[in-house]
């Protein structure tokens, strides 16, 4: 309680009654409530499609996509594009940091409660080292291609929804965290949760889910176990990513992880497969974070999970 904003607080407060009855009538109906139609499959080869673009990016502009390079505002550009031509509302929020301009692209879906706000996001700078494909085009994608669906199915969401791109998280969260510090506390309130997708498709891939918000995880734990795929609570990544100034804000989060430099336990080789040692993914924020660093599997379902609990959580 002591981390929730006094703000947030109140609003939490006068929430109450509303909050309880909408989960009353939730549960009576059971996950996905009866009258909202399932989220659809989203296509794996538009993903790859996706980070085979980036890579053109990076290729085109040094190498990376990092903050304060070419290739960081060539993929903001190049994603702003297809979300405007599919009905969005999108604008570019400038940061500055390091004496370079950073860039986070915001796009809104028309429509839904703006009192009850659902947002998705994912990083969209890569290290200096190299394309970020994994890290975190992965998750660039996937949010756009959930995004796109939202339009193609022309999607009539209860709550508002809103999909975010952040610049220079790799130099500690500086665009989310600008982000937030910009929305103000009447924004921010309007917030009911916060998705994260950093690093979707490792090589070695572990299923990870953020444990921060019980029901937010549970949304996720439970698409999962109908795929039969075993996940572990998401602890470690606590700080490590852009939920982390939402969470600082009071805002429920919630999100996905594959793996990053930390290698697996045998348990986790147990039930993931793969050797005990071996890290989640060996081109960590290396030059060989390219398509090939790619488990396409997790990334399908990932991008599935990210289909449902955006169908799910805005009806
Ligand atoms: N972008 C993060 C980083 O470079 C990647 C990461 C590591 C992460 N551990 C995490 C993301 C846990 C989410 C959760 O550190
Ligand atoms: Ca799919
Ligand atoms: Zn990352």
């Amino acid at each position: 309680m002591s981390r929730i904003a006094p703000w947030r607080r109140a609003a939490l407060a006068a929430g109450t009654c509303t909050a309880v009855a909408s989960l009353l009538i939730s549960g009576a109906t059971g996950a996905g409530a009866a009258n909202s139609a399932a989220a659809p499959d989203i296509d794996i080869a538009a993903v790859k499609a996706d980070l085979a673009e980036l890579q053109s990016i990076a290729d085109a502009n040094g190498g990376n996509r990092a903050h304060g390079q070419a290739g960081y505002k060539a993929s903001v550009d190049h994603l702003k594009k297809k979300l405007d031509a599919a009905g969005f509302t999108t604008k570019i929020q400038e940061f500055t940091h390091g004496g370079a301009t950073g860039y986070n692209l915001v796009a809104d879906w028309p429509g839904g409660d703006a009192e009850n706000v659902v947002m998705a996001g994912a990083h969209l700078d890569s290290v200096d080292e190299g394309p970020g494909i994994n890290d975190n085009g992965s998750g660039s994608a996937a949010v756009l291609e959930v995004a796109l669906a939202v339009a193609k199915a022309d999607l009539k969401p209860e709550k508002h929804l809103r999909f975010a791109w952040w610049g220079a998280e790799e130099y500690g969260m500086v665009g989310s965290t600008h982000y937030v510090n910009e929305l103000g506390s009447g924004e921010l309130g309007k917030l009911d949760a916060y998705l994260n997708f950093d690093m979707l498709g490792s090589p070695n891939p572990g299923y990870f889910v953020y444990d921060d918000d019980p029901a937010l995880e549970k949304v996720f734990t439970d698409y999962y176990a109908t795929k039969n795929i075993a996940t572990e609570p998401e602890t470690e990544g606590d700080g490590r990513s852009d939920h982390a100034p939402f969470k600082e804000a009071g805002v429920p989060v919630g999100g996905l992880f594959t793996g990053a430099e930390a290698t697996k336990s045998q348990a986790q080789a147990d039930k993931w497969g793969g050797k005990a040692g071996e890290s989640f993914d060996p081109c960590y924020h290396s030059s060989c974070d390219s398509p090939k660093n790619i488990d396409d599997k997790a990334l399908d379902t990932n991008t599935d999970a990210i289909a449902h609990a955006i169908w799910q959580l805005s009806s």
